[in-house]
């Protein structure tokens, strides 16, 4: 990290492309001082014809947005909110895997870029929540339009504490989350951690396009929390009822979250992982025997 000093400056575009050596994401930067998101501020550009790879950060969001309809706590001068324009002309086959691999494979860079930056190892809560133990240090909320043209694009939205003390955090947050300061006693320099982030996102951006979903997979699988625990998710787009409870298993070919479910009423399908592609995922305990 750099000095402690530059830990506390605000994010400028002179310090991010100072750190930074991408060759297409954040080349196009927008650096805002508030905005009510800066997925609907990245969304806004895209519509108007931004470049793949454009980096849209802010300060401050007046209406951070989460998974969910979740708010996203986004207070001035000490985190790091940003959004990534991702475009590609693909056929409908490969935007539902392009779609399902980009939050995956985006989370791996945000833990990657922790680690390069603090030391720390963080883990992944799958689909896309960054865990320091069990606390929450980031999330990412991905957001797609045009899929069924070949102007498709995908939003990345990352969240990071970075330098709020444990005290900072509002009441209900303050036994769920935590910040990168919080957890390592020193405060980062978020220019150099957006710009690592850039450069771990685009090394597995690049080899997914060139087919590489194995390793991306495997790396996930590495970091995966999830996996080994007993779970419960809560479906968010009505597969197999409601609410299932078992035991996450392995991550699929498709990204998705294979669980194998308690209580499977039918013997012939009893004990076979299903497939968990959209949820809110509750951890339960790690299993004894995993
Ligand atoms: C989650 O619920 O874990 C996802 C949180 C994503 C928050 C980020 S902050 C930058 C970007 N802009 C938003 O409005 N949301 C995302």
């Amino acid at each position: 990290m750099s000095s402690s000093v530059s830990a506390f400056q605000p994010v400028t575009s002179h310090a991010v492309t100072m750190a930074l050596c991408t060759k297409t994401l954040g080349r196009s930067l927008h650096i805002l001082d508030e905005t009510p998101s800066t997925n609907s501020a990245a969304l806004a550009l895209a519509q108007a014809g931004a470049p793949d790879g454009t980096v849209v950060v802010a300060d401050t969001q007046t209406s951070g947005r989460g998974r969910l309809g979740r708010q996203w706590y986004s207070p001035p001068g000490k985190n790091l909110y940003c959004s990534i324009i991702l475009r590609r002309s693909l056929s409908p086959e490969q935007v539902s895997h392009w779609l399902s691999w980009v939050p995956l494979l985006s989370a791996v860079a945000v833990a990657r870029a922790i680690q390069v930056i603090s030391g720390l190892r963080p883990s992944l809560k799958w689909p896309n929540d960054i865990l320091m133990e069990q606390r929450k240090v980031g999330g990412l909320l991905c957001e797609s339009s045009g899929t069924g043209t070949p102007n498709a694009f995908v939003i990345v939205g990352i969240g990071l504490n970075v330098n709020m003390w444990r005290d900072a955090f509002p009441d209900d947050l303050r036994d769920l989350a935590t910040s990168l300061a919080a957890e390592a006693g020193r405060p980062f320099d978020r220019a150099v951690l957006l710009a690592t982030f850039l450069s771990e996102l685009e090394i597995r951006y690049e080899a997914f396009l060139l087919g590489a979903v194995s390793d991306i997979q495997h790396e996930y699988a590495l970091r995966c929390a999830t996996l080994r625990q007993r779970v419960r998710v809560e479906m968010t787009n009505g597969e197999c009822g409601e609410c299932i409870e078992g035991q996450a298993v392995s991550i699929g070919d498709d990204g998705s979250l294979q669980v194998i479910v308690d209580n499977l009423g039918d013997p012939l399908t009893r004990g076979t992982p299903v497939a968990i592609r959209a949820g809110d995922v509750v951890h339960l305990r790690k299993d004894v025997n995993p």
